[in-house]
Parts: C-alpha cells; structure tokens; sequence
C-alpha cells in the first residue's frame, strides 16, 4: 500500500501534516538513514544530489535522524566537502529567516570518504564510519551510483558485501545510462542482480519526477473531460518534443558514445510515452503502474528506419558570434556520425491507439529550450463553422500542451468568436500557467525521487522489464542506423533542426507545434 506520506501527498492534506505522518519506522526516534553519493567529487552529486538533500532536510521531508556521507577516490577531508556542498545549496523554495541556520545544520550531517570503486577494504572503512554515526538505531542505506557507468557494478559489489545496512533496508539508486542496447542493458541487469533484489535497484529517470510530468495521470484520470477523449477516436497525433538551446559541451565523450535517441528518447521521450498512452492502472501503487507501462511499451511497433530522421549540428555565427559545431569539440572524432538531433515516428498496437502517430522529436543546439507534449485532436465533424467561415481545418482543431518546462504550464487552444457584432473565429488558450496559479517554486526531479528512494517508493523509478522493452524497441533501429552508417543531416546551430524532420511529420499528415 502506499506509504502514510505517499497517501499525505496525494491527498490534499497540507505540508505540515504531511510531517506529521511522516513515520518512516514505527521506532522512528530508533532507526536512521545512511545516504551515500558514490562520486560525490562529480559534476551530478555538486548540480543536483546535494542541493536536493538539502532542500529536503530545509523542507523536514528528511527522517530525524539522517547522514549523508560522500564518497570518491579524490582526497577531502569532511571540512573540504561541506566548503564544495556549501557553494551549492540554496533556499530557493522559500527563503525562510533560518536559511543559513538550516544550512549549518544540514552541513554538519555531511561527511566524506575517498575510497576506491572497487576495494572492499575501502567500502569496509566506510562502514565503520556508517555506524559510528548509525550508533546502534536501526540503520537504513541508501547508496546513490553517481559515477560513470562502466564502475556501476564494482561499486555495487563492494558497497553490498562490505556496507549494506545489517539490521535496516539497502537500496541503491542507479543514474543512466543503464547500458547502450539490450544486450548490454540485460548484461548490467545480470550483473547488479548478483548482489540485490530487484527491489533494491533504483533506476532514476529523472524526467518522471518533473512535476508536469507528474500530473499528467492527474490530468487525464481525473478530469471527465479528457480520458473519454483518450484514445484513437480523438486524438489526431501525439507530439514528445525535447529541445535543448546549447550543445553537448563538456559532455562530448560521453555523447559521442549514446547519442540523442539513447540520451532522451529511449528513457525520457519514451517514459512520457508510456505513462501517456497506458491504461487505467488498478491502483497507483507502483506495480499496477509500472505493469500498464510494460504492456503499452511491449505493443508498440518496431521502429521502421524510415520513419526516423537523424541530424548533427554545425557550427554557425550569429551576430558576430560564432557557435562550435558537434565535431568541433576535441573529445569528439572529426568523424563522428552521432546524431545530436533525431525525430521518429512510432505507433502503437493497440485497440486506443491503433493508427495515431506518436512523433518524438529530440536535439541539441537549437533555436530553443523546451520539453512539451502535445496532443492534436480530431476535426469536428461536420464542422459548421468550418463550413461557412472557411476556417483552415489545421487551425481549427483543438490542442493540448503540458509544457513541461521551462514556465512550466497545460493549456488548451479552443476556438471561440471574436467580441463583436460580426462573427469572426479566433483561437484561444484556456492556460492554467504554474506561477501564475501557484507562488511556491516547483521542487527539483532529484527531490522528489531522491525522498521515493527513502521513502521506498518505486512508482517513478523504472522496473527491469519496463527496462528490456524499452531497449527492444529501439535497438534494432539504433543498430541498423550504426550498421549503414547512415550520415545526419547537419543543421546549423541555434536553427529549428533538419528539414527532414517536418518531411516525415507531414508524412502522417502532422506539423510541428
Ligand atoms: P562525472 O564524470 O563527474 O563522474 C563522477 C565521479 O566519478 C568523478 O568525480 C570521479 O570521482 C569519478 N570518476 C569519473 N570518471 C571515472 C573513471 N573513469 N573511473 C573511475 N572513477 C571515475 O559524472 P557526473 O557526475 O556527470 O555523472 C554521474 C552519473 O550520472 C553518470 O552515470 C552520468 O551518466 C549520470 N548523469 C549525469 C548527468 C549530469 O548532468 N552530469 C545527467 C544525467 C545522468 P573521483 O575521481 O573523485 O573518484
Ligand atoms: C540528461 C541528458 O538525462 O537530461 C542530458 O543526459 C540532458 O543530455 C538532460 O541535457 C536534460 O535534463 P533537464 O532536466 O535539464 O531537461
């Protein structure tokens, strides 16, 4: 069943009773939780791991009595690791008078250890700080895996037989890239399933925590007026559109190894997907989600390479300054045929949405930031309107965007009359736009994973199945595209993409929003 605060946050009981139900253990003031960032010196711990914890511990979503230790072959002491954290916290939630106050505190929880990945000597020194602090409570871990991918499984290892909790729960939080295809996804697998249950793997994408992305069950389970709309009947098209307004830089060894459909698409685009297209799950307990995002993921096509366009950005000068493009960067081979853009057409094959194409569009270094899904519904039959005022059927369908971020907001374009004594057709927005609504800043993804992950909570975290499918459905075609060698379209720099893209979304009679 989901946890006392699970059923505090979906319900509309306000933040400070949510504390109050907060009873992480029935011998709450006996247990504690260990928290360890695993790469702590890294670039992810510093921009999003730390600053979470503490937006958690600022907000009291922390249990009582915590410690987060950071670990990393790098040499700190615990003085020189609270300096780095420090630089990176803010109260940007709600600047309450005891900010700084709260920081101290937050801080002083905060230790480090440098240890090797692959020493069980090192993660045995580590477990031996774990309880001094642990001073004989019933002790919880939580091992966050925030280092390059080809250590996951040492780190695992080491942390499970020389660290995991003797009396509490272990879990293990593991950031992608969870392999490169579904052979070496199902290798990985294998290989963390030697030292956990499946139970304690925690395989973030961040994208489900966003809070947009969140509310669209909310959004379509519990307005009458959408999920009798959800289906083939009405809806035209569905658009997953990822922008990004900069390239890859400082991270072109890394992509040059995935590319964009296995940075975004495979996991993000795909997880929005899912969670868009399944079924009404029998409950919101994580399994009966999770197993209606399985079955949408297993009933989709293959994806035919035809229906999949591919782009790499060029460097470009735009009012007397000069973009590099993808290959310009030195990490990168002059070579390279990695696509920094991809757009892709995939359907799924179902009795909803039989025929309904789900366009995912993808890239780097464009005109613009954005992530947005968009659905265009069906024309009115028989449209009177369209009938007499000659209103162009594109334009006169309706629309729904979530706009996930940035301004994050869901709006509608409906049609309505212009004021007046004529009768003009106009389209309007029936915008619910977040800061207008609400004044509190929306929590970070890593917060609300990072308090799932404590909490035991596995709705947003994806399951090994979940995993598979995902890979089956786009490894054929990333090998296929690898195999041929097939060249991406470039496009310049903070332009709109490759052309090819709108070829194939008029292919299925759709345009871009
Ligand atoms: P980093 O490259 O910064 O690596 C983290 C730490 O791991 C480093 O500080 C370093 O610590 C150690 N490390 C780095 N390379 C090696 C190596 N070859 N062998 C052993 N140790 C190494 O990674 P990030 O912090 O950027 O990312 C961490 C994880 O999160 C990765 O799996 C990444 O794919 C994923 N991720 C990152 C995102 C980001 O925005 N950064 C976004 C989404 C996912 P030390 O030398 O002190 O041991
Ligand atoms: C990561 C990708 O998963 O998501 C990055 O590896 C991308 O390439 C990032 O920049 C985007 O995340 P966000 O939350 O900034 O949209």
């Amino acid at each position: 069943p989901p946890s006392k605060l699970k059923e505090g946050l979906l319900s509309v009981t306000p933040p400070e009773e949510h504390k109050q139900l907060m009873n992480f253990d029935t011998n709450a003031d006996k247990s504690t939780v260990s928290i360890t960032v695993v790469g702590a010196s890294g670039d992810l711990a510093k921009k999003k791991i730390f600053p979470a914890l503490f937006a958690l511990y600022y907000e009291d979503c922390l249990p009582e009595h915590f410690t987060i230790f950071g670990y990393a072959r790098s040499k700190m002491t615990d003085a020189e690791l609270r300096n780095i954290v420090s630089k990176t916290l803010t109260c940007r939630i709600d600047k309450r008078e005891n900010c700084s106050e709260k920081m101290e505190q937050f801080l002083k929880r905060c230790f480090y250890h440098s240890g090797q990945y692959d020493s069980q000597q090192n993660f045995v020194e580590l477990d031996k700080k774990l309880k001094e602090h642990e001073a004989g409570r019933v002790a919880n871990r939580l091992f966050y895996l925030s280092i390059p991918p080809n250590i996951f499984v040492d780190a695992v290892k080491c942390a499970s037989l020389s660290a995991s909790a003797a009396n509490g729960w272990t879990r293990v939080i593991v950031e992608k890239p969870f392999g490169r295809d579904s052979e070496s996804s199902a290798a990985l697998t294998r290989a963390l399933k030697q030292y956990l249950e499946e139970d304690q793997i925690f395989r973030i994408d961040h994208y489900l925590g966003k809070e947009l992305v969140e509310n669209l069950s909310v959004l379509r389970f519990s307005n009458l007026i959408f999920e009798p709309l959800w289906s083939r009947q009405y809806i035209r098209n569905v658009q997953l559109i990822f922008s990004e307004d900069f390239g890859t830089e400082g991270r072109g060894g890394y992509f040059d190894h995935y590319g964009i459909i296995r940075d975004i698409m495979q996991n993000h685009l795909l997880q929005i997907l899912a969670l868009f297209a399944m079924e009404t799950p029998v409950s919101l307990d994580a399994e009966d989600i999770r197993n209606e995002k399985v079955k949408v993921l297993r009933s989709m096509k293959p994806i035919r390479i035809d229906d999949v366009v591919i782009g790499q950005y060029k460097s470009h000068t735009k009012g007397g300054v000069s973009y590099p493009g993808y290959t310009d960067d030195k990490t990168v081979p002059k070579d390279s045929l990695t696509p920094t853009f991809a757009a892709a057409a995939l359907f799924i094959d179902n009795a909803r949405w039989d025929g309904v194409p789900f366009l995912m569009k993808a890239g780097k270094a464009l005109h613009n930031r954005r992530a947005e899904i968009r659905v265009q519904f069906r024309h009115v039959p028989g449209n009177l309107y369209n009938r007499n005022f000659g209103t162009d059927l594109d334009r006169a369908t309706n629309e729904l965007v979530i706009r996930v971020q940035p301004d994050e907001a869901i709006y509608l374009k409906i049609n309505n009359k212009v004021p007046g004594l004529g009768m003009r057709l106009d389209r309007s927005n029936l915008n619910l736009l977040y800061k207008a609504r609400y004044s509190k800043e929306i929590p970070d993804a890593y917060e609300r994973l990072l308090l799932d992950a404590v909490e035991g909570e596995r709705r947003l975290f994806i399951r090994s199945d979940e995993l598979d499918a995902a890979w089956s459905l786009f490894t054929p075609v990333l090998k296929e595209l690898e195999e041929k060698k097939i060249t991406p379209e470039y496009y310049p720099y903070g332009s709109r993409g490759p052309v090819g893209a709108h070829y194939l979304a008029a292919r299925y009679n759709v345009k871009w929003g």
